[in-house]
């Protein structure tokens, strides 16, 4: 049986995670499920599946799990230091699935167990890159991309042959705007921009793929995963999120992953690995599908994908003011403070008026971040 925890259990890539392991019960054991404040769908989740630790990361919230917990013999955890302990409890499989930096700790935590650690969260890897890869390579841990491009990277890319690899393809839909004019996009409205054309996902994420931040963040991603120069990773527009990334070799033969947009595939993928097991996805309809269509990206219209670039190119601090400017903009968006444009705005107001050196701790890494939310929150004060 493998042992798994789930940090952000009740996010979207959580729900897909246990989805996938609820229908395993004899396969998976669960250890620990972690949320924010969503005590419902926690507690719901560990009974179900007799978790042995429930946290709640907001220690407002745990008396009422308490509550909902009481005489299951499920232990009820809350506040960062239980969040860590959850991360840490030793499973074989920790998936990383908490929304934003504010995974960087827990995923520090699991890494240090050694395992094999799942990467769905992003924002700490774009932040803390360098960090990250250097504590898996003390602790031997084994990290897992569940992003669906890097997952597709990794089912192509082949690490014994790097020198082989031509380019990195990584697709995106982009999003919901993908046609839009830049005059279009002045009135973008919340509900409009968390409405994904493919995925369900939450609502940070969302407004990522829509201003296509998010495919610039995953960019950075997959420069910290695999071994080969920025400027041979390319990303090509495919709105009908089928071939979820390719990856080109010298000889040119470019192997791609296909698949539905379901984030089930890729994360039964990471649980399986280096195996296979059976998700409940229909097979592909190619015919029913039809047309793949691939387009060149628009850095004018969607200026964070040049952010992004530029900021991997420059390294250092670059890419955890870019993540956190962003957390902070798209933060002020969701609760309707700026509108859409202002989203690139900030983040490159925060880059252009902050500089400081490369960190080389999590704690450098945020500490960088937390000033960066500062001066991005000002700019966000600013724009009102
Ligand atoms: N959704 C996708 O299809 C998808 C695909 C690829 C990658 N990702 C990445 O996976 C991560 C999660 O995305 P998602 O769409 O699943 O997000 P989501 O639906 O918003 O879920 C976020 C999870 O993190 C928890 N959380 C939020 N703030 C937290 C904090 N400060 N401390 C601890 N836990 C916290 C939430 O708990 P509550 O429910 O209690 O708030 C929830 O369990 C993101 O980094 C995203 O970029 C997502």
């Amino acid at each position: 049986m493998k042992s798994v925890t789930i940090l952000g259990a009740t996010g979207s890539v959580g729900t897909s995670t246990l989805d996938l392991i609820e229908r395993e019960p004899d396969r998976f054991r669960v250890v620990a499920l972690t949320a924010n404040c969503d005590v419902g769908r926690l507690a719901e989740a560990a009974i179900r599946t007799k978790a042995e630790f429930a946290v709640v990361a907001d220690e407002g919230c745990l008396p009422d799990l308490r509550d909902a917990l009481a005489g299951t013999g499920i232990r009820a955890g809350g506040g960062a230091e239980a969040i860590a302990e959850a991360a840490a409890s030793g499973a074989d499989w920790t998936m990383g699935a908490i929304v934003g930096c504010a995974g960087l700790k827990p995923v520090m935590a699991a890494i240090e167990q050694g395992g094999t650690v799942v990467i769905a969260n992003k924002e700490p890897l774009v932040s803390a890159g360098d960090v990250i890869l250097a504590a898996a390579k003390r602790t031997g841990a084994t990290l897992l991309p569940a992003d669906s491009e890097h997952n597709a990277i990794f089912q192509c890319f082949d690490s014994a042959r790097p020198e082989r690899v031509r380019r990195i393809i990584l697709t995106c839909s982009g999003g919901p705007f993908r046609d839009w004019t830049i005059e279009q996009m002045r009135d973008v409205t919340l509900e409009q921009a968390v409405k994904h054309p493919n995925w369900s996902m939450g609502a940070k994420i969302s407004v990522d793929s829509a201003t296509c931040m998010n495919k610039g963040l995953e960019l950075i991603e997959a420069a910290r995963l695999f071994p080969i120069a920025h400027d041979r990773i390319e990303i090509v527009i495919h709105p009908q999120s089928v071939v979820h990334s390719l990856v080109d070799y010298v000889d040119g033969s470019v192997l791609a992953q296909l698949g539905p947009p379901d984030m089930r595939t890729p994360i039964a993928h990471t649980l399986a690995w280096p195996d296979r097991m059976a998700t409940p996805m229909a097979p592909l309809d190619l015919v029913g599908i039809g047309r793949l269509e691939f387009e060149a990206p628009d850095p004018v219209r969607f200026p964070a994908l040049r952010l992004a670039r530029e900021a991997l190119d420059a390294g250092g601090a670059r890419p955890a003011i870019l993540n956190a400017a962003n957390e902070v903009a798209v933060e002020a968006f969701l609760k309707r403070r700026i509108c859409f444009l202002e989203i690139a705005a900030i983040v490159e107001h925060t880059l252009s008026c902050y500089d400081p050196a490369a960190p080389d701790s999590v704690d450098a890494v945020l500490a960088i971040d937390a000033k960066a939310r500062i001066l991005a929150g000002e700019r966000v004060q600013a724009r009102q």
